[in-house]
């Protein structure tokens, strides 16, 4: 990936000092996703590895993992599969606790929503102690998916989110730190 996109993609982001708790700086991509170019061209870099077929479906995290998974789902002709917080599923689900840089949660997928064997690719715009996709991965896991990769803007590495991601096997990719 150039370094012009690079940063692009960092002038981009907004960092806001303390939020949601005292000690986080938090990576605002609204400010990205409000720039076309930028939004374009994240979603484009990130595709591109994965044009011809090679995705039956993409697995976007609620919230933020909606938006950059619903637009990568359309370039790739994929469908799209929500991976959501507690309680706004409506049919029968599978269910995870997790824990993140800040809190903890719950997250479900529908238990239909991925075929055995589907070719998948999961997405979130951000990685950071990667509680959150590692739990995602688990539920893919039994529903039985083939996980393609793990797909992020932003990687926090120091709070070694990727190197657990890639310690259960699975391909990180990231387009910036
Ligand atoms: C953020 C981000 C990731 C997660 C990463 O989501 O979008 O999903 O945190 O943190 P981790 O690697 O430490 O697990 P958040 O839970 O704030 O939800 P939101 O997208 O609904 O704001
Ligand atoms: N999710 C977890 N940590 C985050 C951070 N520092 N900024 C934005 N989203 C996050």
């Amino acid at each position: 990936m150039d370094s012009s996109l690079k940063q692009t993609l960092v002038n981009s982001i907004r960092n806001i000092p303390d939020y949601p708790k005292q000690g986080v700086m938090f990576r605002d991509i609204t400010t990205l996703l409000g720039n076309a170019r930028a939004f374009r061209r994240a979603v484009d870099e990130l595709v591109h590895p994965y044009a011809g077929g090679k995705v039956d479906k993409i697995a976007g995290i609620e919230a933020r993992g909606f938006i950059i998974g619903g637009a990568m789902a359309h370039q790739l002709s994929a469908g799209f599969v929500p991976i959501r917080k507690k309680g706004k599923l409506p049919h029968d689900t599978v269910r995870i606790a997790y824990s993140l840089e800040y809190g903890l949660d719950e997250m479900e997928m529908h238990r239909d929503a991925i075929i055995p064997g589907e070719k998948v690719l999961l997405v979130d715009d951000l990685i950071a102690t990667g509680g959150t996709a590692e739990a995602a991965v688990k539920l893919l896991q039994q529903l039985g998916a083939d996980i393609v990769a793990a797909c992020f803007v932003i990687d926090l590495p120091e709070l070694g989110g990727r190197k657990k991601l890639e310690a259960l096997g699975v391909n990180v990719r990231t387009l910036i730190d």
